[in-house]
């Protein structure tokens, strides 16, 4: 007979099994000290026979997630470890992830992919400031929060962490073999690029509906990483600059990447007519209802303004939310027309008086 299943962690009080990855099972739970729902993940035990003690290293990894505070990542709350086993307690995300939304309603629109990539961009730029690599950038790891409808980048380090062996042969483990960069697929050593290579698999499997390479055997997968280029996207109406950042960012060489974060999201802002000022929603609830959503940047403003939807800014970003500004020139004209009022009303003063 299996064991009961567990009712609480810590001082979380389990509610229901969200789903279940790779590295463990997720469970929406509440604390009910501080009284609101968190998301508990419970990562896998060792294996029978293992003896592992990897609690420093776990200890040091949750703390810098914990330092992690942006509106394009999922809060790290808490840590801990029962029977072995270790769990994060974090920020509960209402919505979906990205894999979801791909998987219910097919390739996206690239103005949504971008701006899913600028946020994701973001907040690679502000782990990878922190000397943190994410490892294991994938779309079940990009959850798009309902109320706010910003996507935010989770499960920081658990790659990490979890040291789940998910490719068979030793040295060559960590990530998920979909999204993992050609150097983490050879067991290299990583840096900022490979993430950047992982979030370029993301953005692929945006337009297209599924990441490049897929075979049965994870190490079928890796060999594609490393030696095919990714079969071309059957469709009309993705702008060339776009496909060129994709290219750059899927490179194999990780010298010919994107350098960093930063580069690739400067490179995205040439894509379209306009430089963002701001996050914009990437989910909102007419996109979850309608299937592919073919609305344009500005239309989604319009709409998010009617309904007064508030929107989070990026600490990053260099311009303010968008204001309704007066025409300097309208200014000028109305200025000299009331002055011209004034200057009339002033000389008729005048005239009537000293002829009276
Ligand atoms: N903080 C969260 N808030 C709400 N739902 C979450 C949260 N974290 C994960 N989930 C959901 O829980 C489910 C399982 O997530 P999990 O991270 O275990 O799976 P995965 O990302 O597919 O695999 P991996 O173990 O490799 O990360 C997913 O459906 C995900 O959307
Ligand atoms: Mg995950």
């Amino acid at each position: 007979m299996p064991p009961p299943a567990p009712t609480h962690i810590g001082r979380y009080l389990l509610e229901a099994e969200i789903g279940r990855g790779g590295a463990g099972a997720v469970w929406r739970a509440r604390d009910p000290l501080l009284q609101r729902e968190v998301a508990i993940k419970l990562l896998s035990g060792p294996m029978p026979g293992e003896d592992r003690d990897d609690t420093q290293r776990f200890l040091a990894e949750a703390r810098a997630i914990a330092r992690l505070v942006h509106q394009n990542i999922v809060v790290l709350y808490d840590y801990g470890a029962v029977d072995g086993r270790h769990w994060l307690a974090m920020q509960h995300v209402q919505g979906c992830s990205l894999s979801k939304l791909v998987t219910k309603e097919g390739p996206l629109t690239p103005a949504r992919t971008v701006e899913i990539a600028r946020q994701m961009l973001r907040a690679l730029r502000y782990a990878h400031g922190q000397h943190l690599l994410h490892r294991d950038v994938k779309s079940s790891n990009i959850l798009l929060d309902e109320p706010t409808g910003m996507a935010l980048l989770g499960d920081f380090g658990i790659a990490l962490m979890a040291d789940t062996e998910r490719l068979t042969t030793e040295g060559v483990a960590l990530g998920t073999p979909e999204y993992m960069s050609p150097e983490q697929c050879q067991g290299m050593e990583l840096d900022e690029r490979s993430d950047i290579y992982s979030l370029g698999v993301v953005l692929y499997e945006c337009l297209s509906g599924k990441p490049p390479f897929l075979a049965e055997a994870p190490l079928a997968i890796a060999y594609k990483h490393v030696h095919e280029s990714p079969p071309p996207i059957q469709r009309t109406d993705l702008p060339p600059a776009m496909m060129a950042v994709l290219r750059k960012a899927l490179a194999k060489r990780k010298e010919d990447r994107f350098p960093s974060a930063e580069a690739m999201l400067e490179a995205l802002d040439q894509v379209g007519d306009r430089k963002p000022s701001s996050s914009q929603p990437v989910l909102n609830n007419d996109n979850l209802r309608s299937g592919r959503d073919r609305r344009l940047p500005a239309d989604r403003r319009a709409i998010d303004r009617r309904r007064g939807m508030r929107r989070g800014e990026d600490p990053a970003s260099e311009s303010g939310p968008e204001k309704t500004a007066i025409p300097r020139w309208l200014l000028a004209v109305g200025i000299s027309l009331v002055a011209l009022v004034l200057a009339t009303f002033l000389l008729v003063a005048w005239f009537v008086l000293s002829h009276s």
